[in-house]
């Protein structure tokens, strides 16, 4: 079935294959069929994907989805796991290097799925290549249109730049390009700096975990679903807080591959944030997050947004981030929960003191909850 949908795409690919070089943000706002406004007329398709887009993927704006694979989570991660498949270095040796953030984990999934960390994004790339079928639009643009639509559902997110207009053409990605939980600091460092990310840049893109769970990494039970922070439906600080505190308990149960000791119980502490949030190339970066949610925030829109042109020139992309709605505003201030207090914190970043962060009243530690599916 999935190959019979491939070949049937590939047939139709050069209806939009080659965007020619098309008009930026004009100034004039234009008025879509759907009512609603763009300074770009090529934009206003994206109106009724959104549509589609909310509705079938995220559970009519939500960012967690119960008794779904999909959900802005899931996408986030497929959107990553897609675009850092790029690899200069590779290129340099003869080989193919990768398309960059061109849609291939859609376009071959057959392939890209057999790889470790993409075995629990099937039903989100199928959710995908249904709507981008269904509306004759490349699998670049969906998945990075998906993306930050999805964002838009979480509080506190940014809202994501989207350039439309990517070729519907790409090649599987080569493997073992995708950083993993048990590689040394080394190897994602020199990984996502193959990709054009420095360490500051690799901290930003990081933030992708306050809004983060594991599943298919550790299958223990008690795992499912585990956060990597006590706030995994909300685009806060809270990640960047808690992986500095103390860990003292393994919420499988004892050391599973990539885990370390994290500080709630129900939170999943993975060892490669673990490392790089200690290790002095990113110590700091990491540090100036703690307690700043809209510095994090924009650093993070401005990585995220080279993320999701890898592999293709900007200026023959088109700009549609006026089809983006307006991310959920986030009230709540950063804290460190109870149970455990300042003490804990444990702050790497030689050059600046920890920054003062208010302390959750009480001695119980919480139990942290699965995030939703
Ligand atoms: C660079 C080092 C990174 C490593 C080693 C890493 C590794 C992982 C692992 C092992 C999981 C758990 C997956 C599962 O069990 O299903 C995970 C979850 C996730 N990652 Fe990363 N990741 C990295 C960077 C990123 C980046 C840059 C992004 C996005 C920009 C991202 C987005 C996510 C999201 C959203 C999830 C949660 C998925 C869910 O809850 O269903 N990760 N990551």
């Amino acid at each position: 079935m999935k190959f019979s949908v491939f070949v049937a795409l590939s047939s139709v690919a050069g209806a939009f294959a080659s965007p020619a070089p098309a008009p930026q943000i004009t100034g004039v706002t234009v008025t879509c069929s759907t009512g609603d406004r763009t300074q770009n007329h090529q934009c206003c398709r994206w109106f009724s994907i959104r549509k589609e887009v909310q509705a079938e993927l995220f559970n009519n704006g939500k960012c967690g989805v119960a008794n779904s694979a999909k959900g802005a989570r899931r996408v986030l991660q497929t959107f990553f796991h897609d675009a850092i498949g790029w690899s200069p270095a590779l290129t340099a040796t003869g080989q193919f290097g990768g398309g960059g953030a061109d849609g291939s984990i859609i376009a071959h999934s057959q392939i890209e799925t057999t790889f470790v960390p993409n075995r629990a994004l099937g039903p989100t790339i199928e959710a995908l290549r249904a709507i981008a079928i269904r509306n004759s639009v490349s699998f670049g643009d969906i998945l990075n249109f998906a993306n930050a639509v999805g964002l838009s559902n979480c509080p506190g997110a940014p809202r994501l730049e989207f350039l439309a207009g990517k070729a519907n053409i790409s090649h599987p990605s080569p493997p073992g390009l995708i950083p993993g939980p048990g590689n040394t600091v080394d190897t994602i460092l020199n990984r996502m700096g193959d990709a054009g990310f420095s360490a500051a840049e690799t901290v930003d893109l990081l933030t992708a975990h306050t809004m983060a769970s594991q599943e298919a990494l550790n299958l223990n039970p008690a795992a499912a679903r585990a956060p990597f922070d006590s706030t995994p439906a909300v685009f806060d600080s809270q990640f960047f807080i808690e992986t500095l505190l103390k860990g003292t308990v393994f919420t499988t149960g004892g050391p599973g591959f990539g885990e370390v000791l994290s500080p709630l119980p129900g939170e999943f502490r993975m060892q490669s944030d673990f490392a790089i949030a200690r290790d002095p190339r990113t110590a700091c970066r990491w540090q100036s997050m703690m307690a700043d949610s809209t510095l994090m925030a924009s650093r993070f829109r401005a990585a995220a947004a080279k993320l999701s042109v890898l592999g293709f020139d900007r200026r023959t992309l088109f700009d549609c981030s006026d089809t983006i709605p307006i991310p959920l505003t986030r009230v709540d201030k950063p804290f460190i929960p109870a149970g455990l207090t300042r003490k804990d914190l444990e702050g790497f970043c030689t050059a600046n003191p920890l920054p003062t962060i208010a302390v959750v009243g009480g001695t119980t530690l919480q139990t942290v909850a699965p995030a939703l599916p």
